[in-house]
């Protein structure tokens, strides 16, 4: 069934940026990570979440095997939960336990959202890029990039939401 996305309401610059989000990745070991680099909006006709993953994270590796992923928006109590996954990495511990918080059964997807999430998107991967040196039209990009460890781009179709 067509996702009905009439009562949210987002303030699409803030979500990510200011309010963050944990991506969660991966299937019989998820990982969550903090992002707050992300879009939402229309491409090829669908409902779409972007998350931009580096090649560094332990998440870019389950994201390239994995075509699917989540998007949890957290509440305010449970903001210590990004400092965690966007500190650790899934490589060397569980973040789950490490964060205290525990994987939700997704429905259509088998990647877990985080129980608890005021918002919780379930999307599977319909495109992805690596950005190119090449890619960039802007010389100030190039101070997030010393390591020229370039984000690759996944693009989810949101194919289930969770708001509570
Ligand atoms: C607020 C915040 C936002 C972040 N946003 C992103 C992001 O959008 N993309 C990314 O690749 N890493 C981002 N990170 C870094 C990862 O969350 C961090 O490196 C994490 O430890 C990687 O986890 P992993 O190795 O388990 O994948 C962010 C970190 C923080 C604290």
């Amino acid at each position: 069934m067509k996702e009905n996305f009439d009562s949210l309401s987002l303030k699409i610059f803030e979500v990510f940026d200011k309010d963050w989000a944990i991506l969660v990745s991966g299937s019989e070991k998820p990982n969550p990570m903090t992002i707050s680099w992300g879009g939402m909006g229309t491409l090829y006709n669908k409902p779409v979440v972007t998350v931009y993953v580096r090649p560094t994270r332990y998440s870019f590796g389950l994201m390239m095997k994995h075509n699917e992923f989540t998007v949890s928006f957290l509440p305010k109590k449970m903001k210590k939960v990004y400092d965690i996954c966007g500190s650790l990495s899934g490589k060397d511990c569980d973040k789950w336990d490490a964060a205290k918080i525990t994987p939700a059964k997704s429905s259509v997807i088998k990647t877990p959202f985080v129980e608890g999430a005021k918002l919780a998107f379930e999307c599977k991967t319909i495109a992805r890029a690596p950005f190119k040196k090449e890619s960039f039209l802007t010389k100030e990009i190039f101070n997030f990039y010393e390591k020229e460890d370039f984000h690759t781009i996944f693009i989810g179709e949101v194919v289930k939401t969770h708001k509570s």
